[in-house]
């Protein structure tokens, strides 16, 4: 599905205004502005606002299996799928390390969801240790091409460029005293593409 169908249909499913563009380089930029309906329903700390996934389904109709990394207490009525979170007592589909993800058959997704914690501060408040975001882009390298990686945080996590695309970035506002996030959305490309461009020195272009 290209880009300009997706952000067509995130106008017609949410109704919300059109606020995401294909920027003269072919990527995907814009801003979020989650108005007066930005409450997390579960009231978990660090919780989805409201209609965050209701805008992430709209932008991906066409994939059949999600994963919900970091899953806390994702709503899954808005968006189903299956969820990993180190903390047993929230009941996720697999108890695992999002940094290893040993337990996770990745290759079976096509969307995944990830919202980690930002800061030493926020992990404390979940009683886990910060995590490392590249060892998180690591594991999620075994992700099949074309499956795209939807990351809400306040950084920029560390990525190998000839395995990630970022096809999007989407700011979001929430209201007064609360903190900007921004969303980086990633597609795993395809393996000949990523073994052509690591072959070549001139394109390596490698973070990690
Ligand atoms: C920001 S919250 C996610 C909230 C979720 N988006 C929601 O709507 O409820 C971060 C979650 O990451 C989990 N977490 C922290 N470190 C983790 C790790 N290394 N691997 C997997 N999950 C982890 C925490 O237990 C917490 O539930």
């Amino acid at each position: 599905m290209r880009w300009e169908e997706r952000i067509n249909n995130y106008v017609k499913e949410t109704g919300f205004p059109r606020s995401l563009f294909i920027a003269e380089d072919g990527r995907v930029v814009g801003t979020w502005i989650m108005g007066n309906d930005y409450r997390v329903r579960s009231a978990y700390y660090g919780g989805y606002p409201a209609t965050y996934l209701r805008r992430i389904r709209a932008l991906f109709p066409d994939k059949r299996r999600v994963l919900h990394l970091f899953s806390g207490h994702v709503d899954l009525a808005e968006l189903p799928g299956d969820t990993v979170d180190i903390n047993p007592a929230l009941n996720p589909t697999y108890v695992d390390d999002a940094q290893t993800l040993k337990k996770v058959p990745l290759h079976l997704y096509d969307l995944v969801l990830a919202d980690p914690p930002y800061s030493v501060e926020d992990a404390e408040r979940y009683q886990t240790s910060m995590i490392k975001r590249n060892l998180v882009m690591r594991a999620l390298q075994r992700l099949s091409p074309g499956a795209h990686v939807v990351w809400l945080d306040q950084v920029l996590p560390m990525y190998r460029k000839d395995i990630f695309d970022v096809e999007a970035v989407i700011g979001m506002w929430k209201s007064t005293n609360h903190r900007f996030r921004g969303i980086t959305i990633f597609r795993r490309r395809e393996r000949k593409e990523a073994s052509v461009i690591a072959a070549a020195p001139s394109h390596t272009g490698v973070d990690v």
